[in-house]
């Protein structure tokens, strides 16, 4: 483990003013979004639709990562650069999601464990090769009836711990992603309290397995009322109780905490974004690692015609420059009705 190297890495992944783009959808989920436009699912549309994101005008001025699968490791843009290739040179650094997915936890119905560690030291060394420095694995934790189990929650942190450390043995620096789910009607309470858990309970597992904080990132949900809350929190409810939250289970070595949107509208994640960090006084980088919230409006716009493209990646930046500003606590909700 070159300590270092994962500490430079970190720091260039939540510089100010930036944050991450998550373009790391599996083949099952992007033919989900395609479908939204009515496009097929082919590799090459796959392969256009990334290359429209990468090749945004400006976007590095407001993009400091991007999260890639596999395939779009792999692929390359029309003038043949590799796209890790092209995200370097651009100042943006390439990462790769390397968790094969949530699957059901065998003896506990409604809840999962994320799969992928076989043969993951050997997959991280290629990926390294190709120029991904840093990686995500994505925990997934479901709030219901009786549910999440203690148990669910440690078997997550610990998969997600075993990942962390074969990651930074490899100088790849870990996203450490364990999403509590917004879907279902629970409170900002609730969401509060399993939040809490599963955060205890992973750093419990990252301390035993050495991780080594300087050199990773954490990605978590805001701590929200859930989509069908009858009586959901508000904007400045949100940005306090996550504040509380992290600031009760992130130890300050971690250089940074990338939010997932989670099925937030855009608008609405970037604000959440800002008003945590008017807070002030936080002893992380409070950063943004969109999925959904920055890729939903340029795929819109796209709509997969090539005739598009240009005002697509307009959007994109847009929403990206908007999250940049929030990474300072200066985006406003009237910002939105300004042109892309
Ligand atoms: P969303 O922002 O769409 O939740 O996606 C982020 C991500 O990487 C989920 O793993």
């Amino acid at each position: 483990m070159n300590r270092s190297e994962l500490e430079t890495t970190a720091q260039a992944m939540v510089a100010k003013g930036k944050g991450i783009l998550a373009a790391d959808e599996s083949t099952g989920t992007i033919k989900k979004r395609f479908d939204t436009i009515q496009l097929e699912s082919t590799e090459e549309a796959r392969r256009s639709y990334r290359e429209l994101l990468f090749t945004a005008p400006g976007m590095n001025e407001y993009i400091s990562g991007v999260i890639l699968f596999d395939e779009t490791l792999r692929q390359k843009t029309q003038d043949g650069t590799p796209f890790a290739e092209h995200l370097t040179k651009l100042g943006v650094v390439p990462g790769i999601k390397v968790d094969t997915g949530a699957k059901p936890l065998a003896g506990f119905p409604g809840e999962t464990i994320t799969e992928g560690l076989d043969g993951l030291r050997e997959r991280l060394a290629e990926y390294y090769q190709l120029g991904a420095r840093f990686a995500k694995w994505r925990a997934v934790i479901d709030i219901g009836q009786d549910i999440p189990s203690r148990f669910a929650i440690e078997a997550n942190a610990h998969a997600l711990a075993r990942y962390a450390a074969l990651c930074q043995e490899a100088n790849i620096v870990p996203i450490v992603e364990p999403e509590v789910l917004m879907d279902g009607d629970h409170t900002l309470e609730r969401c509060d309290e399993v939040t809490s858990a599963t955060l205890q309970a992973v750093f419990a597992a990252l301390h035993s397995h050495r991780i080594h904080l300087e050199g990773m990132i954490l990605k978590p949900n805001m701590v929200i009322s859930g989509k069908k809350c009858p009586n959901r929190a508000t904007p400045q409810e949100v940005a306090e109780a996550t504040v509380r939250c992290l600031k009760r289970h992130v130890p300050a070595a971690v250089p940074g905490i990338a939010f997932l949107s989670g099925g937030q509208s855009s608008a609405e994640a970037t604000e959440h974004l800002s008003l945590m960090n008017r807070i002030g006084g936080l002893p992380w980088e409070l950063t943004f690692s969109y999925g959904r919230a920055l890729q939903e409006e340029a795929l819109k716009a796209w709509g997969g015609k090539q005739e598009n493209v240009a005002n697509a990646q307009k959007v994109f930046v847009r929403r990206a420059r908007l999250n940049g500003l929030a990474r300072s606590g200066s985006y406003e909700p009237k910002l939105e009705s300004e042109a892309a």
